[in-house]
Parts: structure tokens; C-alpha cells; sequence
């Protein structure tokens, strides 16, 4: 599904160059659920931002299936990212002068009508039971309750690879719990793809496969030993 080859990743920070990521070489096939740990600075948001074509590596290549990824092309990836990618990051992002219901709505794609996205958002929304805040004000959610709501969000185009850099980092063990639970009922039910970046060893442990990101190098943990 993806290969990521030979990627590097530098900042300039204050005329010294760093390098974050080392000569990366990654394979990510479909239906897989893999997480991703390692020490705060360790490059894997970084990681997974180049992965959702957000950033642009230094060196390398992104291959999603035959498409060797052209971070030149910036209508073509923010097409393709929104088609095929879900993300959801350690804050649920909302936009908040729109309801729940719309957020959703607002990030579907444009071949749906208007009817279907809006019984498609409500049906997102009753699934992670929050059909009675369809339409209430995205700021007097909860935390939990916001992320929820990301999370469908990042469902709304039925993507084949959902990112989360963090997804727990600000809920308390219950919400944390919630989350997980529903993110393994979404790969359960679905059959994507997710990775999970996460600085909790419990959800850390949840991987099939474990990637450590230590100085920038992937060290895979192999569940066979
Ligand atoms: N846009 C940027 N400009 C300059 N340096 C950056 C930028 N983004 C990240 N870095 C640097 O790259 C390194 C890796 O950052 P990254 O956010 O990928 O780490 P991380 O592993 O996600 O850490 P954490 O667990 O704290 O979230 C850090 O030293 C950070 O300061
Ligand atoms: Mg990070």
C-alpha cells in the first residue's frame, strides 16, 4: 500500500541543520494496525506528517501504491489526502463556528448529496453516541466527546489508512479508553489500515507491529522473539 524509501528529513534551526529523520525505509501494507513509540524529539510526528503528505521530506520517496508521491503537485496530495487519508491528532482540531454535524460534513467529498452526507454524518455520530449533540455547539463538548467526534471525522470518506499522532496524548484513562476501543472497533469493522503513534505502553502494546523511533532510525520490534 505504502513504501516509504530511502527518507530523510532535515529543519535548519538557527544556522545548524538537523537531521530528524535517517535514511528511512518503510513498508506499510493494507489492513494493518501498527504503532509507533520512542522518545519525545524522536521524529515521529514528523514522520507522520510526511507520511500524510503534509510535509515534504528532505530526501526519499513516498510511493502509495505505483504513485510515486510529487509534493510539488499540492492540489493533487490535498485531493488524495482528503480521498484517502484520515487524521487525527492529540486535539480534536473542531472548527468551531460550525455544529458537530457539520464538521463532519465539511470534510466530506463533493460526489455525495447534500441529504446523504448529512444521513451519513448523523449515522458517524450515533455510532460513537452523539446523536443528541448533532447540532449543539462544538465548544461545550467534552474533551472526550470533541475526539469522538474526530475521529468519525476522519472517517467521513471511507479512507484506507487513518493517522493518529497521539489520539489520547490529552484524555483522561477513560476517554484514552474509549478511543482505543473504538479505533480497534473502526480496523475491526473496516479493514484499514491505522497507525498509532502513542507515548502509552498500553497502546503502545496494541500493535501488531511496533515501530521505536530513536534518533531518527526505526527499530521494528519483532513480535516472533
Ligand atoms: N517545523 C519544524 N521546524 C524545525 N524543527 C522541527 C520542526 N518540526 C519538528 N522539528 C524538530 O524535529 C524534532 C522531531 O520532532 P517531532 O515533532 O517529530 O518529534 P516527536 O517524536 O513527535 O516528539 P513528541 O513525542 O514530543 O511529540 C524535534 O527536535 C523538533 O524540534
Ligand atoms: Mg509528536
Amino acid at each position: 500500500m505504502i513504501s516509504v524509501k530511502n527518507l530523510s528529513k532535515e529543519f535548519n534551526s538557527q544556522d545548524e541543520k538537523q537531521r530528524v529523520l535517517k535514511n528511512i525505509n518503510l513498508h506499510i501494507g493494507y489492513d494493518e494496525l501498527i504503532t509507533i513509540m520512542g522518545v519525545s524529539g524522536g521524529g515521529k510526528s514528523t514522520l507522520l506528517q510526511i507520511i500524510a503528505l503534509l510535509t515534504e521530506p528532505t530526501e526519499g520517496e513516498i510511493y502509495y501504491g505505483d504513485y510515486k508521491v510529487d509534493f510539488k503537485n499540492e492540489r493533487y496530495i490535498n485531493d488524495y489526502r482528503r480521498n484517502n487519508i484520515g487524521l487525527i491528532f492529540q486535539n480534536a482540531n473542531l472548527i468551531s463556528s460550525l455544529t458537530p454535524l457539520e464538521n463532519l460534513i465539511i470534510a466530506m467529498d463533493t460526489k455525495r448529496s447534500y441529504k446523504e452526507k448529512v444521513m451519513k454524518a448523523k449515522s458517524l455520530l450515533d455510532e460513537v453516541g452523539l446523536s443528541k449533540k448533532y447540532n449543539c455547539n462544538v465548544t461545550s463538548l467534552s474533551g472526550g466527546e470533541a475526539q469522538r467526534v474526530a475521529v468519525v471525522r476522519a472517517l467521513v470518506n471511507d479512507p484506507d489508512l487513518i493517522l493518529c499522532d497521539e489520539p489520547t496524548g490529552a484524555l483522561d484513562s477513560q476517554n484514552s479508553k474509549r478511543v482505543i476501543d473504538l479505533l480497534m472497533k473502526i480496523r475491526n469493522e473496516r479493514k484499514c489500515t491505522i497507525i498509532i503513534v502513542t507515548h502509552d505502553r498500553e497502546i503502545g502494546e496494541l500493535g501488531e507491529r511496533k515501530i521505536q523511533l530513536r534518533e531518527g532510525e526505526i527499530h521494528e520490534v519483532d513480535n516472533h522473539l
